[in-house]
């Protein structure tokens, strides 16, 4: 069945097309019109900007994934199974634009819709191309508003075992980039100075940041200390700013080891047969790569799924995705009872 996915949660405006059977998912269109060069100039997202960039853009790239997906104005109505839409976590202004067109296609189309939890849609970009997939599966969604470890027991069956309590991984590589001065979005930017970091030179002292609470019984995370300690390192260093890729490449590891070991300790902990990414840092090549190493060592009976690179930040297939396996659930709505919800509870 062909399922219509719509996101505007932050500054991503996005739709897209699959087409499920079973357990199987084809995207068949996947458009994504960016807003970061727009909100590059202030240092972050400007939600009233944003709102009214998702306005003018909604249509045209719903229009587009219905076009790369072979349906038109006419035959989407009748091709169409659902149209599913992020109602929440996010910017109440720009999800009310994602919500309120949803709500007027589903209306004129007579189509069902069903309601997404954004970070729940971080995870089914794993589903994309991976049928197979053994429950209970371990999720560590990492974003710029999240950072937990998840236990899924079925399609729809969440628990979380940990997660941040305060920023959020994504949100400290963009504070770090800021602190530094070196561009908006962080994550981006810190990983690939960290990737020109070879070896401390020997003029300097190495630069060593904290693992916070890697120590600790339980599966939490905090990240606003090593932000601070990031800080107090370069108010301390006159030289920090010819070390960018040094305390980048530390500001990195610092996160990924931290992650890696608390999500290996949990896969142990539940014996659990998947472990799973999710979420805009899971684009992060040193946390893939990590991730990816600690398995094969330490748990090789364990499957690692890594979502495709162009389904780990903000899109609409994971939207789509998520929207068929609940739509199959029967979990759908209609125009009158879906609501956007900013604080939306995963
Ligand atoms: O999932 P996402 O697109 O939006 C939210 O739902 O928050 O995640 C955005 C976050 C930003 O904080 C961004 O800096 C981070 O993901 N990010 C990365 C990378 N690409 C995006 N962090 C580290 N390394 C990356 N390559
Ligand atoms: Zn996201």
């Amino acid at each position: 069945m062909l399922i219509l996915g719509i996101e505007s949660s932050c500054d991503e405006t996005a739709a897209s097309v699959i087409n499920g059977q079973g357990d199987k998912i084809v995207v068949l269109s996947n458009i994504v019109s960016s807003q970061i060069d727009i909100h590059k100039k202030y240092g972050g997202v400007v939600p009233e900007v944003a709102a009214r960039e998702h306005v003018l853009h909604a249509i045209p790239v719903i229009e587009e994934a219905l076009l790369q997906a072979g349906l038109t104005r006419k035959t989407a109505a009748k091709k169409l199974s659902a149209i599913a839409v992020t109602a929440g976590p996010g910017l109440i202004t720009s999800l009310i634009t994602g919500t309120e067109t949803a709500k007027s296609l589903a209306f004129a189309w007579s189509l069902p819709l069903v309601s997404i939890n954004h970070v729940e849609a971080h995870t089914y970009a794993n589903f994309i191309g991976n049928p197979k997939i053994k429950f209970p599966a371990l999720i560590l969604t990492v974003s710029g508003g999240h950072t937990l470890l998840v236990l899924m027991t079925d399609h729809g069956a969440f628990k979380i075992i940990g997660e941040t309590i305060d920023d959020a991984a994504g949100e400290a590589f963009d504070k770090a980039a800021k602190l530094m001065d070196i561009g908006y979005p962080g994550g981006p930017i810190v990983s690939k100075f960290a990737s020109e970091f070879t070896q401390t030179p020997n003029k300097y002292p190495k630069i060593v940041l904290p693992r916070p609470l890697l120590h600790k019984p339980n599966f939490n995370f905090s990240f606003s200390g090593l932000k601070t300690a990031l800080l107090y390192q370069l108010q301390k260093d006159k030289n920090w700013q010819k070390r960018i890729p040094e305390y980048c490449h530390e500001f990195e590891q610092a996160i990924v080891q931290t992650l890696v070991a608390k999500t290996i300790k949990a896969a142990e902990k539940y014996k659990i047969p998947t472990i799973m990414l999710a979420g805009g840092v899971s684009a992060n090549s040193a946390l893939r790569f990590a991730l990816q190493e600690a398995v094969s060592k330490q748990l090789p009976k364990t499957q690692l799924i890594l979502p495709d690179l162009k389904y780990t930040t903000d899109n609409a297939a994971m939207i789509a995705t998520n929207g068929y396996f609940r739509f199959k659930n029967k979990q759908q709505t209609d125009y009158k009872s879906l609501k956007a919800d900013p604080n939306l509870a995963f």
